[in-house]
């Protein structure tokens, strides 16, 4: 690992769990990409990214999750944090330590949030404009930039084109997984044409009963797909949609991670502690929006 420097400032950023609360695929462009339609929003857990000045570039991995990133040689921090020095021009580099919270390869955006935060972190370190942040995070991966946003947002294109999200009420979510890592690009691939299109939205929602009900009429078009791949998600998906005070039970992204919309943060703590302890599993809000989102 390289030297740190003790007086350096550490710089830390929180990279918060994405949830898809609804994800239709609207087409498939020649380059094999899915358009989407997604509503996106982030959880009150994650990962949390550190960076201080240094010599070269390296990355310290810890934390519970931290087991499903062993023997990976490219972790996407690393890549995010080179490509934002290139583009830049920044001749400085960075150690940058990671805390794996959330599960690897779950569909709460993991790497991709990770790579943002990295984004986020080394853009105040080097003291940088957010706009180059903003340039890179697409060549990292389709989820980089809403992770990048870290609020409330709707989703288009392959995952590039931001936009508002409908007002939302404050409500609950409760988090789960297995632990059974699924290959997004699988997911994609067993999708074959079951498209729903993109999905018309009201302005708002005054409560979390309204909002479910609504989402519950859309869906995440890869969650029969990933069924397919890793039939344990359907049982993870009962018991969410069983707890009590649950609104809506549904995938986030290419999955596994299912989740379910609960009337508040304290129903949805108390909930998650219902399911199986061997499960990845947490409930409680949303995560606060960024003082200066990017
Ligand atoms: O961009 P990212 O590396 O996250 O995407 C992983 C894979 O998921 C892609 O290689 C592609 O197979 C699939 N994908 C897709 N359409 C998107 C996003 C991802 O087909 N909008």
């Amino acid at each position: 690992m390289a030297r740190r420097d003790a007086a350096a400032p550490v710089i830390r950023e929180a990279a918060p769990a994405k949830v898809n609360l609804f994800l239709q695929v609207a087409g498939r462009r020649p380059d094999g990409y899915h358009l989407l339609d997604s509503l996106v929003v982030f959880a009150a857990v994650g990962d949390v990214v550190s960076a201080t000045s240094a010599p070269d570039f390296s990355l310290a991995i810890a934390g519970d999750e931290a087991p499903g990133l062993i023997g990976e040689d490219d972790n996407l921090v690393l890549r995010a944090a080179r490509a934002l020095a290139a583009a830049a021009g920044v001749g400085q580099c960075a150690a940058l330590h990671l805390e794996k919270a959330l599960p690897v390869a779950s569909g709460i955006g993991g790497g991709s949030a990770d790579a943002a935060a990295a984004l986020r972190a080394l853009t105040r370190l080097w003291d940088i404009p957010e706009e180059v942040a903003r340039r890179v995070a697409p060549q990292l991966g389709a989820d980089v930039p809403a992770c990048l946003v870290g609020h409330p947002l709707r989703m288009t294109g392959i995952g590039e084109m931001i936009g508002p999200a409908p007002a939302l009420p404050e409500f609950g979510l409760v988090l789960a997984n297995l632990r059974v890592p699924v290959a997004t690009p699988d997911v994609f691939r067993r999708l074959a044409g079951r498209f729903s299109g993109p999905a018309r939205l009201p302005e708002g929602w005054a409560d979390p009963a309204a909002m479910a009900a609504d989402l519950a009429r859309l869906s995440n078009d890869l969650e029969a797909p990933a069924i397919e791949s890793c039939p344990a998600i359907a049982p993870v998906l009962a018991a969410l949609a069983a707890l009590p005070g649950a609104l809506l039970a549904r995938m986030s992204g290419s999955g596994a991670t299912c989740f379910a919309i609960m009337p508040d943060a304290s129903s949805a703590a108390r909930a998650a502690a219902l399911l199986p302890a061997s499960w990845w599993r947490w409930g409680g809000g949303l995560a606060a929006p960024p003082a200066a989102p990017l």
